[in-house]
């Protein structure tokens, strides 16, 4: 299992200090949550734009971006300067498939991998026909927005679907999940087929984030 630690809880002032020991406790990413205001009600564009600067340079933790806005073509031109390892955009913000397709397209032209993210109530299966093209599908189990939240226990299942839906059919993608993971559901997400874990919260706050971050490895 891979771990993407989420970076919207972190404090503006010494972060250069909380990444440096984020990084040292074993991230195997830094997962940047674009907020617009509008997408989502909370805006986090200058931050997280500050942040990536900062990561780009001081580490080579490879940056797993998570844009939760309504004008994504411009979000995506933004983000991509800092050359992250991912771009994940939102099946429900786009107008059509044929939009979505092109958003995919651009940003593999740029070299970045594609995720594709869905919230807790999109069916799994409305984003089969991408699963191809794409690298990560980003099961939400959470209602996108803000930190801290309770995992949606229901969600659980669609990573299951999923799983079975991408191994039947032999399709190289991951499956990362993001939203209310800790050391309590963690056993639950993995045995449900996830590759990647998103977790802010419960690292951040955690008193020991390389033993938090190993155990959710594990
Ligand atoms: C929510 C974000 C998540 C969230 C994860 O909109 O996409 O990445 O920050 O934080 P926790 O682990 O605290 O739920
Ligand atoms: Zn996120």
């Amino acid at each position: 299992m891979e771990v993407a630690t989420s970076l919207l809880n972190v404090e503006k002032e010494n972060c250069i200090k909380t990444f440096y020991n984020i990084e040292m406790a074993g991230t195997d990413y830094f997962h940047i949550d674009v907020m617009d205001g509008e997408f989502v009600e909370n805006n986090t564009t200058s931050q997280m734009t500050e942040y990536c600067e900062y990561l780009n340079t001081i580490t080579r933790v490879p940056l797993d971006v998570h844009l939760m806005v309504k004008d994504v073509l411009s979000y995506i031109k933004s983000f991509i300067i800092f050359e992250p390892r991912n771009i994940t955009v939102h099946y429900e913000s786009a107008k059509n498939k044929e939009e979505l397709k092109d958003w995919i397209k651009y940003i593999k032209d740029n070299n970045c991998k594609v995720g594709v993210s869905i919230k807790p109530e999109t069916k799994v299966e409305e984003i089969y026909d991408l699963l191809p093209y794409i690298h990560t599908v980003l099961i939400m189990t959470v209602e996108p927005g803000k930190g801290g939240q309770e995992l949606i226990k229901s969600t659980i299942d669609k990573i299951k679907i999923l799983r079975k839906y991408i191994d039947d059919n032999n399709i190289e993608v991951d499956i990362e999940v993001d939203g209310g993971i800790n050391l309590d559901n963690i056993k639950e997400i993995k045995e449900a087929g996830s590759d990647i874990v998103v977790a802010g919260t419960c690292i951040i706050k955690s008193e020991n984030m390389k033993e938090t971050i190993e155990k959710l490895k594990r």
